[in-house]
């Protein structure tokens, strides 16, 4: 169905755009997609597949992904990040997909690394530049090439290498535009933008797995919880961080037992989420066996064999989990976050759609999941797909 839908619309491009179009930069535009998140990929996946086809992503870690990742751990890969499909309707991309793909069979620890790669059966392998991480976007400007083409966007990498465009897809997180939005972006972002960058929330949830030789809980239990009595988190004024375990309400057992061996995972969010980071993984299992062995009462039970704790806060490419609605933001700064540059106030002589905003912060209703994520990169390549085939 998608493909078919391309088809089309690469006709009306090639009917409309490529020939005389006012819009149209002599080879056809230049799209370069920072970050291979579900996102990009999406986004850089509908733009080959509807006609603009001079498509780069630009990735700054060794693989695809992002926030959807999976680990190897104890027998099996479990997922660091993203591992639910969070409403499943027919409305979802992501469900939609899976069904699609038939991927909602198998164990749904392994949809989104399944997913992903359907994802990326799109792009050619030459169009994804990966370990490029990217230090500088100069927008705004008139940078020519070796040949006779000028394009309004620069990309700077680490490594030095320059890569020009007539527009980019920024889908770098909201952690990440927080921690270098000021130093990224050449010119500056506009005020408002930066504003929304600092007021949206996003913060950090971290997974700890636990694998056992043997389990210590039954084969019918799903869900282990630890309740402490004198607390709720209502009532904590002050978080002491070195408590950090009274912040995994729960641990999951992850099914099936035969593919993952005995696995838990617990989830721990906010500011402990943080710290957990910091601590040597052994501290965190053997507190987890402290726990475990004072809440049921048998000193006799079994220590783990293996622990992992994921680090999103400190991984240099997210800077935390997810976005949130916080107390300083509103649903207008999401917009804020989605709107393109340069904005139509500024400067009306300027090439339009310079650089594009997507990423899961930037879905007003779909913010922090995959789906959201998703749409956001549909919706940018769309926003240039229509720029280029009804003008
Ligand atoms: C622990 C955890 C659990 C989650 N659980 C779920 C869940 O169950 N269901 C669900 O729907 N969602 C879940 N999410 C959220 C979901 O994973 C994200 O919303 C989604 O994957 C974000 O995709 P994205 O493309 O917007 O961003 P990302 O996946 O973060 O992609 C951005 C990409 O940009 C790259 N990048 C960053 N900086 C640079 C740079 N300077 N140069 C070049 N590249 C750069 C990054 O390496 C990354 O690959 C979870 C997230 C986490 C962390
Ligand atoms: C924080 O928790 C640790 C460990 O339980 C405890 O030793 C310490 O006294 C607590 N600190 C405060 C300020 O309550
Ligand atoms: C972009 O360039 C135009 C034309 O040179 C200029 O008028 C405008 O102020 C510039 N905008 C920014 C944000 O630098």
């Amino acid at each position: 169905m998608l493909i078919l839908k391309g088809t089309i619309s690469q006709m009306q491009i090639q009917l409309r755009g490529w020939t005389g179009s006012k819009n149209m930069p002599k080879k056809g535009p230049k799209v370069v997609v920072i970050g291979a998140g579900i996102a990009g990929v999406g986004a850089a996946g509908k733009l080959l597949t509807q006609g603009l086809t001079d498509v780069q992503i630009i990735e700054a870690s060794s693989q695809p992904g992002g926030r959807i990742r999976g680990s190897l751990f104890g027998k099996s890969t479990i997922d660091e990040g993203a591992q639910y499909i969070h409403g499943a309707s027919t409305k979802n991309p992501v469900y939609q997909l899976a069904k699609e793909h038939d991927l909602l069979q198998e164990t749904h620890d392994r949809l989104f690394p399944n997913l992903l790669q359907k994802l990326l059966e799109a792009i050619p392998r030459e169009k994804l530049l990966l370990k490029k991480p990217i230090k500088q976007i100069q927008w705004n400007g008139s940078f020519e090439s070796g040949g006779s083409s000028v394009y309004s966007v620069r990309v700077v990498c680490e490594d030095g290498d320059h890569i020009l465009a007539d527009h980019i897809i920024v889908s770098i997180s909201l952690g990440c535009l927080k921690a270098n939005g000021q130093a990224f972006f050449q010119p500056r972002l506009p005020e408002q933008k930066l504003s929304a960058i600092q007021s949206l929330g996003f913060g950090t949830m971290n997974k700890i797995y636990l694998e056992y030789e043997t389990p210590f809980w039954d084969e019918n239990t799903d869900v282990i919880g630890l309740v402490w009595e004198d607390e709720t988190p209502f009532s904590v004024q002050k978080p002491n961080l070195t408590e950090w375990w009274k912040h995994v309400p729960v641990f999951y057992v992850i099914r099936p037992t035969e593919r993952y061996g005995h696995v838990l995972v617990g989830t721990i969010s906010g500011k402990e989420a943080e710290f957990v980071e910091s601590l040597n993984p052994q501290e965190v299992a053997s507190r987890c066996t402290y726990l475990f062995r004072q809440f049921t009462g048998r000193s006799s039970l079994p220590e783990l064999k293996s622990v992992y704790v994921t680090k999103w806060f400190s991984n240099p490419y997210t800077r935390g989990s997810y976005s949130h609605i916080s107390i300083t933001s509103t649903g207008a700064m999401i917009d804020q976050l989605a709107e393109p540059l340069p904005q139509a106030t500024e400067g009306s002589s300027s090439p339009m759609l310079q650089v594009l905003f997507a990423g899961e912060a930037t879905h007003r209703s779909y913010h922090s999941t995959t789906h959201g994520a998703l749409l956001s990169g549909w919706r940018e390549a769309t926003r240039l797909i229509d720029h280029y085939s009804t003008k």
